[in-house]
């Protein structure tokens, strides 16, 4: 992207077959715009304003949707017979050219042509004459705007959404191999009971099958038409916004013109959906981390991952899993952005909605390369269950199936929980395992106690007995794995 305006000489760049187009019109007044807007201005912008008030430099990436929308309000044009065949065949010959242009990075973004709207249409102008000056009948950049935003949006949505599901498949993936892998499971950071890893794994899994749903969710309501509502009121000429939104892969019309385009509601919803998933990211990212420190030893990651220091030579840092769960905060200040922008804004289009593609598109990019990332990162992670089984004996984590041990022997739980508090007592005096306590000893703290208090008192009876719907049994892991392979469409590793 150039940042300096210039007037670009007409053959410049242009390949042979866009050379016997029409010549560039000296009538366009868009070709004026670094002087003025129109008649009615007496002085040009200064550079600073034109600086402050172009968003060429990034809505450029909107070309595709703004040319995809512009050849279906064209199409439709000519069908109601407010475009003649000759112009409308011009502006998709113009159009093409322009695509091409783009694609080969030779088209020339200019800054006084303030935004990607008016520099496709200028250029088309300038290849194809009037007809490319007849392409804004019954259209504004509001509703273009809107428009193209939202049809960029939805194809980002359709890209998205295998990447989310990858991340899943994923996650699955190694939870497969270790559905008897006992990890500690924690609250308050606190070793509290042991855990099969792979139900660890499949909470991740449940958070992300729901971003999924909530991401088909705003589709549904992106994928909605503001073309055709112009400016703000809505047009008198005949359109048929049917015809577009049907060209364009719309589901419906937006169904009032006021709305249609001022709301960015659709793009809010969007960054919710980001800042939601990246938190989830940020959460893994950090049991990732903590997972790889010396101080657990959990897990190890390929070096691929990881990165050197400059003054330690020991150092392996977890830098990709830091980097996600840090980038999480540019979605959720994304959020914040987007709300305030929208907030108290008087209907209907006001040019603080410019404000609102930046957001939206680094949203877009920090969940697209981390939901990949991660699930390549996931993928090849190397599980050490020794390290995770050994902290796990650590810290009284089946104490618990203690208490419920006595509770089936006839105890309320309150008592059989102050029983086993003093056995925890006992045990953490003597520097010992409560399944480590002889039998008489336990028997000293409840005389319900018998020789079978050992099967539970171990952290494979404590995981296998806990078999209720959505618990940690391996039985119970193996059932949602399987039910997750269905809603994948993954099948199970041979
Ligand atoms: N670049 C503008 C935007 O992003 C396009 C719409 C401008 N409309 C207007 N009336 N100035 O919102």
């Amino acid at each position: 992207m150039r940042s300096v305006p210039h007037c670009p000489t007409p053959a410049q760049g242009i390949p042979p077959e866009a050379a016997r187009l029409p010549p560039p019109m000296a009538t366009n007044p868009l070709d004026n715009k670094s002087q003025a807007w129109s008649a009615l201005f007496s002085e040009p912008m200064s550079e600073l304003v034109q600086r402050y008030t172009a968003s060429v430099s990034f809505d450029q990436r909107l070309w595709r949707a703004d040319i995809d929308g512009s050849l279906a309000h064209a199409e439709m044009l000519h069908a109601q017979g407010l475009l003649s065949a000759e112009d409308h065949a011009a502006i998709e010959r113009g159009m093409t050219q322009i695509v091409a242009d783009i694609e080969a990075g030779r088209f020339d973004w200019r800054l006084d042509l303030e935004d990607v709207h008016l520099n496709i249409e200028a250029r088309l102008t300038q290849l194809v004459g009037d007809a490319g000056k007849r392409l804004h009948t019954g259209r504004s950049r509001n509703d273009q705007v809107a428009t193209d935003l939202r049809l960029w949006l939805r194809r980002e949505i359709d890209a998205l959404a295998p990447l989310l599901a990858a991340l899943q498949a994923a996650l699955v993936g190694v939870a497969e191999q270790h559905v008897d892998t006992i990890l500690p499971g924690y609250t308050h950071m606190q070793v509290a009971q042991p855990v099969s890893f792979a139900h660890h794994l499949l909470a991740y899994v449940e958070m992300f099958a729901r971003d999924a749903e909530r991401l088909a969710d705003v589709r549904r309501r992106v994928n909605l038409l503001p073309l055709g509502a112009a400016a703000l009121a809505g047009t008198s000429y005949p359109l048929d916004r049917a015809r577009v939104a049907k060209t364009l892969g719309f589901d419906g019309l937006c169904q009032n013109s006021l709305d249609a385009v001022s709301d960015r509601d659709f793009a809010i919803e969007f960054a919710s959906f980001a800042a939601i998933t990246m938190v989830h990211v940020s959460r893994l990212a950090e049991e990732i981390v903590l997972w790889m420190s010396q101080n657990f030893g959990f897990i190890d990651l390929a070096d691929r991952y990881c990165t050197g220091s400059s003054i330690m030579p020991q150092k392996r840092n977890p830098d990709v899993a830091e980097l996600a769960r840090g980038k999480s905060g540019r979605t959720i200040g994304h959020l914040m952005a987007l709300l305030t922008l929208m907030k108290s804004q008087p209907l209907t289009y006001n040019k603080d909605n410019q404000e609102d593609k930046e957001p939206l598109f680094d949203s877009v990019d920090t969940v697209r390369d981390t939901l990949r990332i991660m699930a390549e990162m996931v993928a090849g992670v190397i599980v050490k269950p020794d390290a995770m089984e050994r902290a796990a004996l650590k810290g009284y984590a089946t104490a618990t199936d203690l208490a419920d041990y006595l509770v089936k022997k006839g105890l309320p739980f309150r008592d059989a929980h102050e029983a086993v508090a003093h056995a925890v007592k006992a045990a953490m005096a003597s520097g010992q395992d409560l399944a480590a306590l002889p039998l008489e000893t336990l028997q000293g703290f409840h005389p319900a106690i018998e020789q079978d208090v050992f099967d539970v008192l171990s952290l494979r009876g404590s995981l296998n007995a806990r078999t209720v719907l959505g618990g940690t049994a391996p039985v119970q892991v193996r059932a949602q794995l399987a039910r997750h392979r269905v809603r994948l469409g993954t099948s199970m590793p041979t």
